[in-house]
């Protein structure tokens, strides 16, 4: 997904304001979500963002959005953001984030979702990794329980 960044999205200094940054990260991993589940998808969590580059204005923001694991219900999109400067072309990878989605059926209530088969081998460690952070996740919830 590809974005010029206007006026209308910057702060006082001239950089793009990081809420609107979240709600085009937020469409844009929600499409790949959807995609795959055919199915509407609530955004269930976002891991730590960090703004570390400022995007300015007039620049062309480019997120790629991939899925890198389905659960039953859930899916985990890892997005990359790029700011383009069109007058120079350099490109700079400005955040990195993941981004889990879960499909929801008629009563918006979970639904399973179609299986990921990742090809690739940094695919596969991908899936493998994010699996391990799942069964971490999972453990810390019923430790608090
Ligand atoms: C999405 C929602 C329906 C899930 O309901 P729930 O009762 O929590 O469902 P479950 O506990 O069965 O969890 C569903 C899946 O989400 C995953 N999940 C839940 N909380 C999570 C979290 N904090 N991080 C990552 N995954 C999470 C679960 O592991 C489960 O995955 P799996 O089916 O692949 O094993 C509910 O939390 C909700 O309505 N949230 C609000 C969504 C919203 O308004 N989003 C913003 C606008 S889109």
């Amino acid at each position: 997904m590809s974005e010029l960044v206007l006026p209308n999205d910057t702060n006082l200094l001239g950089n793009l304001m990081g809420g609107r940054l979240m709600y085009w990260m937020d469409i844009a991993g929600a499409l790949v979500a959807s995609r795959h589940a055919n199915k509407v998808v609530a955004t269930v969590s976002m891991d730590n963002l960090s703004f570390t580059h400022p995007i300015r204005m007039g620049e062309m923001l480019i997120i790629h959005a991939k899925m890198i694991y389905a659960g039953t219900t859930s899916m985990v999109i890892s997005l990359k953001i790029y700011a383009e400067n069109m007058k120079t072309n350099s490109k700079i990878l400005t955040n990195t984030a993941r981004m889990v989605y879960v499909a929801l059926d008629e009563n918006a209530r979970p639904t399973p979702v179609p299986p990921l088969i990742p090809e690739t081998e940094e695919e596969k460690e991908e899936y493998l990794k994010e699996k391990e952070r799942r069964e971490k996740r999972k453990k810390k919830q019923q430790q608090h329980c």
